[in-house]
């Protein structure tokens, strides 16, 4: 797709100076599938309004330190920067989330994983067991344990990743949540910072095969972190290693979701039943109908 790429230094001068004409001119330049709704929702985020105060007042003049702002905003997504690490926040589960390059920007589809997750929680709260306690392995922003731990109030999880740097991100969007008492977050290599077994385990992990890197869309492959998304030679090597130990983790009559890649439910659903030989293995599909979720039930 051409893309205009605006000069940073004239491109302050070029910003029209009311609100209607700016967003005419950023949808001319960034980089999105949606150019107006990212002109929008950067100039929103500039301004610290709501996109539809900005609509409801097209004639609002913009100051210079405001032009200056959305401009440098605007010459990066033109650049092919993500629209929700411009704006520092994505929603996730009806939640805002804190992003920085440091953590996969969250995705719908992984809202099924919590989706399936709460459902099995639900279900076993009724056969009244006690406090539920779950573990998100590789939580990124922490989307998945914080969803979890806010819409399963008698729970406490335990969320580990490799980075120091996407905890830091995934504390600060427990803290937002109200919900760091009940979450406890661990630095290490998949499940073995876990420091005891647990009833419900959830992970999203990378699972994007070498053989398809340089498909990938340019925004995700030069701007979201590698080690959320490289899944080794056949984007299976993180998962395998994962099934490999969730076993040892998980307690009589838990439950294991995991996200995978459209084209792997049968390989994972087999590594599945080879780690839980006596276990129900299924395999949920998203809203488009791809394989998306390997549920492991007891
Ligand atoms: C696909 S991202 C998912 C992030 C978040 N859970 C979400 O759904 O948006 C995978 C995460 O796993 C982490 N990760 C990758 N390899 C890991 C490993 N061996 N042990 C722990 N975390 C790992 C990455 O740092 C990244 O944050």
């Amino acid at each position: 797709m051409p893309v205009t790429r605006p000069h940073p230094e004239t491109t302050m001068a070029e910003v029209p100076r009311t609100v209607g004409e700016a967003l005419r001119w950023a949808a001319r330049q960034v980089r999105a599938p949606q150019p107006r709704l990212a002109a929008e929702v950067l100039l929103a985020h500039v301004l610290g309004l709501s996109r539809a105060s900005l609509l409801a007042h097209p004639e609002r003049a913009l100051t210079e330190a405001e032009a200056a702002a959305f401009a440098r905003l605007v010459a990066r997504s033109a650049q092919g920067e993500p629209l929700f690490y411009l704006i520092g926040e994505r929603e996730f589960y009806g939640m805002p989330f804190k992003v920085t390059p440091a953590v996969l920007i969250p995705r719908p589809e992984t809202e099924h994983l919590v989706d399936a997750a709460l459902e099995w929680a639900r279900s076993r709260a009724y056969r009244h067991y006690g406090p539920l306690c779950f573990a998100d392995i590789g939580t990124g922003s922490g989307c998945i344990a914080v969803a979890l731990a806010v819409y399963l109030p008698n729970s406490h999880g335990y969320a580990t990743d490799l980075s120091e740097e996407a905890l830091a991100v995934a504390r600060e969007n427990a803290a937002r949540h109200g919900v760091s008492h009940r979450l406890t977050f661990l630095q290490g290599d998949l499940c073995t910072p876990l420091p005891e077994p647990v009833d419900l385990l959830v992970a999203n992990l990378p699972y994007v095969a070498r053989t398809e890197w340089e498909a990938l869309d340019p925004a995700i492959r030069n701007y979201e972190p590698t080690l959320a998304l490289d899944g080794g030679a056949d984007g299976l090597e993180v998962i395998q290693c994962f099934l490999a130990q969730a076993p040892r983790v998980l307690r009589p009559m838990g439950a294991v979701f995991l996200e995978i890649g459209a084209g792997q439910g049968a390989a994972v659903t087999a590594l599945a039943r080879a780690a839980f030989p006596r276990a129900v293995v299924r395999l949920l599909q998203d809203a488009a109908g791809l394989d998306r979720i390997v549920a492991i039930t007891h």
